[in-house]
């Protein structure tokens, strides 16, 4: 990069003008951040990563950390936003102030980004924006994009649910659902939300509540304990995360009540996000959750290849989508159908 190597031209300056007034060390905040790296030739990059929520971020993080190694060249500085936005800003700001060549942001939320990504630019440095988006008016605020298509995700999920209970001869009007939402605001949830609540309005399901459980699975259990009580008839919960599913199948099984696809037989029928969970496949396996429709996490090696597309002048696409299916151990639906195209279900997982 050639301001690294400015930089490095005026530290030799600065250390041959000082030598011997004391060492010069590498500020670092041990308390909030944390370096992965210092190879001279190296690719500093800045990641802030919006928390810790569930076993897709932290699949998310293990990705990107092992991508943007110092092995495959680069000087990470990783920083943990703790599920607040205020905190993705002062991480943002802190690497505009180091100086770092790209920044890759994992948003908490769609908006507020405007001033801090101007300042970015301001400061001629790359974003690249991973998992969910920003929803500025200026999309050059950003270099580019890499995720999944959430509103996707909720659309095949509901073509699973309509193909599954048609099959099974349950009428439209006989399915209560209830969706358990992921954080307010994030990309994750407004796609998956429009993708049941449209299919809801369309196909005429009774779509009972909606209400955020945080893409935790403490507020997943809270949520669904809250929602038992206040709805005797739900039979399908749509969890927008498989850790959520989790906390409500918990919920369901402490109020006495079966999970299960067996819903003329009083089962209530899980469906839920990510696929990452190893208990929550399991569940998939067992048929306590009834279809998981996969996000896939491992953005690390596609954020890699944006940056080292962006050193090398080569071209790239703006917006970059992950390919991914549905996982169900019932075998009665293969594929589901969303518009024209066609997803598989991978009955085998
Ligand atoms: O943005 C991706 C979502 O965020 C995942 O589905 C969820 O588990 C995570 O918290």
């Amino acid at each position: 990069m050639k301001k690294k190597y400015m930089l490095m031209a005026l530290l030799a300056l600065t250390l041959s003008l000082f030598a011997g007034c004391g060492a010069i060390t590498p500020e670092t905040n041990p308390e909030s951040s944390e370096e992965y790296g210092k190879a001279d030739d190296s690719i500093t990059v800045g990641f802030s990563q919006l928390g810790a929520e569930s076993d897709w971020r932290s699949a998310n993080t293990d990705s990107m950390l092992s991508a943007l190694s110092e092995d495959n060249g680069y000087s990470l500085i990783y920083k943990n936003g703790q599920q607040k936005q205020a905190n993705q800003i002062t991480a943002i700001r802190t690497f505009i102030q180091q100086e770092v060549d790209y920044i890759v942001l994992a948003p908490a939320t769609e908006s507020g980004w405007e001033t801090v990504l101007a300042e970015a630019r301001e400061a001629g440095i790359p974003v690249i924006l991973v998992d969910r988006r920003v929803n500025t008016s200026d999309k050059n605020l950003y270099s580019c994009w890499v995720g999944s298509d959430f509103e996707l995700e909720g659309q095949k999920m509901a073509a699973w649910i309509k193909a599954f209970t048609e099959e099974k001869g349950i009428a439209a009007q006989d399915l209560h659902i209830v969706n358990i939402q992921g954080s307010e605001g994030s990309t994750a949830q407004i796609g998956r939300t429009r993708g049941l609540a449209n299919a809801a309005r369309d196909n005429g399901w009774d779509l009972r509540a909606e209400i955020s459980g945080d893409f935790t699975e403490n507020r997943g259990r809270e949520v669904m304990a809250a929602l038992l009580k206040r709805f005797d008839d739900i039979n399908v919960v749509y969890c927008e995360n498989d850790n959520m599913a989790i906390g409500a199948i918990d919920a369901i099984e402490s109020a006495g009540k079966k999970v299960g696809s067996n819903i003329q037989k009083g089962e209530i029928m899980i469906v839920s996000f990510d696929g990452v969970n190893e208990t929550a496949l399991e569940y998939a396996r067992e048929g306590k959750i009834s279809c998981i429709a996969e996000c896939n996490p491992l953005h690390g090696p596609r954020v890699s290849t944006l940056i080292r597309a962006i050193e090398n002048g080569a071209p790239y696409q703006k917006f970059n989508y992950v390919d991914e299916k549905l996982f169900s151990a019932e075998l009665s639906v293969k594929e589901v159908s969303v518009g024209d195209t066609t997803y598989p279900v991978d009955n085998d997982f």
